[in-house]
């Protein structure tokens, strides 16, 4: 991460849905860039989006079992609660209330434009108000905490381009009171391939969990998608998803010995298969143990959540009683005077 963040104490925030378990696209597309942010000691939310999660989830045990295994996968993944703000969306309701005002300064072409919504329509699946209204939610959820930088994977770069728009309808409605964030994508990371070669997601079966049993972790590692080449043909490596994947894990400079290795054949993808799943375990290991430990302290993780609300709660409060200053919106009390 550039030297540049290091100098000011900015002010990050991110959030994933508790929609699904998380994978190795989250990981490297996202997570792994809010574990830099700690480093460098910036105020740092990271929240669990379970008011997004609605927009895909009506099963209500499933989303509160995937919020809670959620929450311990952020603290087992190195998101120390000491450290950074870990909430849940809902126990910061002036979100909600940041969105409705910021639903009456967006322009419905502004949403209509958006991927999540426009890919439903376009498919003929009749889409809900909760999608199309999901990314003024997001940017409540960001401008809420004044967030200066937003550490995301490339899916979610139009979300922040809107959040920013929304934003400066408001300011130029009602003056400079909400701060314009930036999306934070390294792009060697912004998309991570999944095992099938599409994006990483959810949503399409395709994942590397972070947290499955090992034995479904190797399952999942051993059937990315391959082409037939023999043992001793050469491979391009440019062209091959378990590459893009492999290299996730690689310095500059291994990458370079396995591209080598590609390229002359003598290789078989049994041994890259294999090589991943140790590095994998290599680099979650430690973290899937300390998942299990958390397992059994489920007081440790409400702990956690209350006292990071509390921390969003400190500059979350103040700013919607700017926001409803600047818009006009008065409690009965102050009528009178
Ligand atoms: P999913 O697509 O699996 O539902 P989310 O939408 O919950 O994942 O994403 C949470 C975070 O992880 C977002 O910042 C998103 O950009 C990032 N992310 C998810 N999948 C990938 C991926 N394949 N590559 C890079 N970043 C990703
Ligand atoms: N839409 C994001 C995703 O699907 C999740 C999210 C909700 C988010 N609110 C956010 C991400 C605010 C960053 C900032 O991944």
């Amino acid at each position: 991460m550039s030297e540049t963040f290091a100098a000011k104490r900015l002010n990050v925030l991110s959030g994933i849905q508790p929609s699904g378990n998380l994978h190795l696209g989250n990981y490297f597309g996202a997570v792994q860039q809010y574990l830099e942010f700690i480093e460098q000691g910036h105020d740092c939310y990271y929240f669990l989006a379970n008011y997004h999660a609605l927009t895909s989830l009506r099963d209500p045990a499933r989303l509160v079992e995937l919020t809670r295994s959620t929450a311990m996968d952020y603290v087992a993944l190195g998101l120390d609660p000491s450290r950074c703000s870990i909430y849940l969306q809902s126990d910061l309701p002036e979100v909600c209330e940041l969105q409705w005002i910021l639903t009456t300064v967006t322009p419905m072409g502004l949403l209509e434009r958006c991927h999540a919504y426009k890919d439903k329509i376009a498919q003929g699946i009749p889409a809900d108000h909760g999608l199309f209204a999901y990314p003024v939610l997001q940017a409540a959820d960001i401008l809420i905490v004044r967030a200066d930088f937003v550490p995301v994977g490339q899916d979610q770069k139009q979300h922040i381009e809107v959040t920013r728009d929304i934003a400066q309808y408001f300011n130029s409605s009602y003056g400079e009171v909400l701060r314009l964030p930036e999306p934070y994508i390294p792009e060697h990371v912004a998309v991570v391939p999944g095992r099938d070669g599409r994006k990483m997601s959810k949503s399409y079966n395709n994942t590397i969990e972070l947290f499955a049993p090992e034995e479904e972790v190797r399952r999942q590692i051993y059937s990315i998608v391959t082409d037939s080449a023999t043992v001793a043909e050469p491979k391009d490596p440019d062209t091959s998803i378990i590459y893009s994947i492999l290299t996730l894990f690689c310095t500059g400079e291994e990458s370079e010995a396995w591209a080598d290795r590609f390229r002359s054949g003598g290789m078989g993808y049994r041994e890259v298969k294999q090589a991943i799943f140790e590095k994998f375990m290599q680099r979650f290991g430690a973290a899937r143990k300390k998942r299990q430990e958390l397992e059994k302290e489920p007081r440790y993780i409400a702990e956690a959540l209350r006292q990071g609300v509390e921390k969003a709660r400190a500059i979350g409060a103040p700013l919607i009683k700017q926001v409803r200053g600047a818009a006009g919106i008065v409690d009965a009390a102050s009528l009178v005077s």
